[in-house]
């Protein structure tokens, strides 16, 4: 185990979380509170991103996931929701050597075609430079909502039942997570919220099936690597049993 994971006070053998995915909330009460522009908040939050990504990449998680745009955030204000694809073009633009030069992969889960013509050239340049990268998974969740998801997935699953490709008898889980956007990505161990809410907001409704979750007051603006860290730690003391009971009373 690397230095930098024992150096943060994690214990090697309980292991780390393979997939974490976070709902980065609370960008615009953090400018609020600073009596700024929503704007600036987010741009606070793009640079809480960039120390979250070195963190997962620093500890080798496999895969990061997150929050960045849901299909509900097209209802906000035109000039938000601009200024949120120009900061996130900014984003892949400033940050594709980095990730290059990192072995990080960019891949985007949810609706690409709803984004700006702009925006979804600087993806696909990100994701084809990283595509062969194989430490961190940076996933961004883009115009992305589970319920869209999982329509997308029965209308595909449903055109091949009835195209006679696809028995409807041999649909199960494993069929239903291969259609899903997320299909070859292992499901998140740990969901973490930022902003205190304690919701899902329509976020992997699938795939967090069995996601240990972690709701955290701070602001996502003021996300550090440290808290993160802490939550980690906080991880690594829960006991998951995946619906089954403990150890020691199986006898
Ligand atoms: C929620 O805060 C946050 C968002 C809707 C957008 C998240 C975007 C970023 C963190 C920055 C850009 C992303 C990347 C990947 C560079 P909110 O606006 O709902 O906050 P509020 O609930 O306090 O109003």
């Amino acid at each position: 185990m690397s230095s930098k994971f024992t150096h943060a006070g994690l214990l090697p053998e309980a292991g780390l979380p393979r997939h974490v995915a976070i709902i980065m909330d609370g960008n615009g009460r953090w400018a609020k509170k600073r009596l700024l522009n929503r704007v600036k908040g987010h741009e606070k939050g793009a640079d809480a991103v960039r120390g979250i990504v070195r963190t997962c990449r620093e500890l080798q998680i496999q895969v990061l996931t997150l929050y960045a745009f849901s299909t509900e955030n097209w209802l906000r204000p035109a000039g938000e929701i601009k200024a949120l694809m120009t900061l996130l073009k900014k984003f892949l633009v400033e940050e594709e050597k980095e990730l290059k030069a990192n072995n990080i992969r960019l891949e985007v889960i949810g609706q690409p075609h709803r984004l700006p013509d702009d925006v979804r050239a600087i993806i696909e340049q990100v994701r084809s430079a990283t595509a062969a990268n194989d430490g961190l998974l940076l996933n961004l969740a883009l115009s992305y909502g589970g319920r869209t998801e999982i329509v997308d997935m029965v209308r595909t699953i449903a055109t091949k039942a009835a195209a006679g490709t696809l028995q409807p008898g041999a649909i199960d889980e494993t069929v239903v997570a291969d259609h899903l956007y997320t299909r070859n990505i292992p499901d998140p161990d740990l969901m973490i919220r930022t902003s205190g809410e304690m919701r899902i907001s329509n976020f992997l409704l699938w795939q967090l099936a069995y996601a240990e979750l972690y709701v955290t007051p701070t602001l996502w603006p003021d996300f550090s690597p440290d808290e993160f860290i802490a939550i980690l730690k906080d991880f690594q003391k829960r006991e998951r049993r995946f619906g089954k009971v403990p150890p020691q009373s199986e006898s």
